[in-house]
């Protein structure tokens, strides 16, 4: 075993005794691991005695199935399809490289790929792999809210185009796009231009209409829809042809070989069907402790700005706010030993200690961008909850702000 490895477990220890015994704790890091209904972990543990393979033709293994395709059924109504498949993967990341990698690998002829400049990781880096291997990448402009520029996309989509991307909410700053105009731009160019989006943080907070919004392919993920981690998917409009990235043993997913995860396609399936039931009780509640959070910072605390857009074009969810003067990843460590929890900019980007690329993108200066962190609201969350955030997040910039080097104010 490595020094290395032993010495970092000796820290991580360190670190968590260190932060333990806050007076409350208040889990706001749902954009790098979601928190999941009750119902939908109890569907989990439950699953766990359905013991059989999906693919054999036995009792056990239909009954996996049958966790399967209610799965299925259940993610097609709530995002509005009625035709093409589902392909469950064991998380949005492989959802989306499978989108974009399996699409590009079908394809014969075209060879451009769009993509708006906020997209998350697991879309740009595929993107960036298909670039390197002779695709030409097009990142589409967003303004600084967030929203790409429609006359831009128009201008860059041609006979060439092979798929567009473009993420129904922004991961970070939660900005909604009108999928139906994109698509509608994008056909008006190139009627046989493919359409992506990656879904994984709409599922469960704007309603879906996939179908006729004109989208050919979306990417979803569990652990941002309230179900248990350990599932992806992928939905595909019948006649679009993906080719596999992965190869081995058939299973269920025509696409993706290897044993599913069931009981946490169980758990997704739990989780959907929540959704179903009570979709608007869920993102009205968000919504209202979104407000609660957002408006209690701007109004308690100088040098704040929210990053995102307002009101009904920001996922009810979703609260990105820049103190100035303040460094987001200190920030988060003073926070944590108060029991809020939250992420330092890019969730995605934190360990390597950069400014968001989705920040930088809105036009966010650098300063400006380092300086920010991200909390999302989830139906589990109370008034509670944000009242007690609300008390430790003012506390700890002032904090952050006295001790650093840069404070004006
Ligand atoms: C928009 C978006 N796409 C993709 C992903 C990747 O999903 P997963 O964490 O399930 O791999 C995330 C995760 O945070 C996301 O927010």
């Amino acid at each position: 075993m490595g020094k290395d490895l032993l010495e970092q477990l000796e820290k991580v220890k360190s670190l968590v005794r260190a932060h333990g015994g806050p007076r409350r704790e208040v889990y706001l890091d749902l954009e790098n691991s979601g928190l999941a209904f009750e119902e939908a972990l109890a569907a989990l543990q439950e699953a766990y005695r359905i013991y059989g393979n999906p693919s054999i033709t036995h009792r056990p293994g239909w009954r996996a199935l049958e966790v399967i395709l209610e799965a299925e059924v259940g993610l097609m109504d709530l995002i509005g399809v009625s035709d093409g498949e589902i392909i469950f993967t064991h998380n949005g990341t492989e959802a989306n490289n499978l989108a974009i990698m399996g699409f590009a690998k079908a394809s014969r002829g075209r060879r451009k790929i769009l993509v708006s400049q906020i997209e998350h990781l697991s879309i740009k880096f595929p993107a960036e792999r298909l670039q390197e291997n002779g695709f030409k990448l097009v990142e589409i402009p967003v303004d600084e809210e967030g929203f790409v520029d429609l006359d831009y996309l128009a201008g860059q989509v041609d006979g060439n185009t092979l798929m567009v991307s473009v993420a129904a909410v922004n991961h970070e700053i939660g900005t909604i796009q009108d999928l139906k105009a994109i698509a509608e731009v994008v056909r008006d160019k190139s009627p046989e231009a493919v359409i992506h989006t990656d879904a994984c943080d709409a599922l469960g907070r704007i309603p879906l209409d996939l179908e006729k919004a004109g989208v050919d392919m979306a990417s979803f993920s569990g652990h941002k829809a309230f179900a248990p981690k350990g599932v992806g998917a992928l939905y595909i409009r019948e006649g679009i042809k993906i080719d596999p990235i992965l190869h081995g043993q058939l299973s269920s997913q025509r696409l993706w070989p290897g044993a599913e995860d069931v009981p946490a396609i169980a758990g997704f399936a739990k989780a959907l069907e929540i959704l179903r039931r009570s979709f608007d009780e869920c993102r009205y509640k968000m919504r209202r402790l979104r407000d609660l959070l957002i408006n209690g910072l701007l109004g308690n605390i100088d040098g704040v700005m929210l990053n995102g857009p307002k009101g009904d074009r920001r996922a009810p969810d979703n609260a990105n706010m820049s103190f100035l003067y303040c460094e987001g990843e200190a920030l988060t460590v003073e926070l944590s030993l108060r029991g809020v929890y939250v992420s330092s900019g890019s969730a995605c980007t934190s360990r390597t200690l950069e400014p968001s690329h989705v920040l930088l993108a809105i036009g966010r200066p650098y300063e400006i961008a380092h300086g920010s962190i991200l909390m999302k609201v989830s139906p589990m969350h109370e008034e509670e909850d944000i009242k007690y955030a609300l008390e430790q997040i003012p506390e700890a910039v002032s904090r952050i702000r006295s001790i650093s080097p840069k404070v004006m104010m």
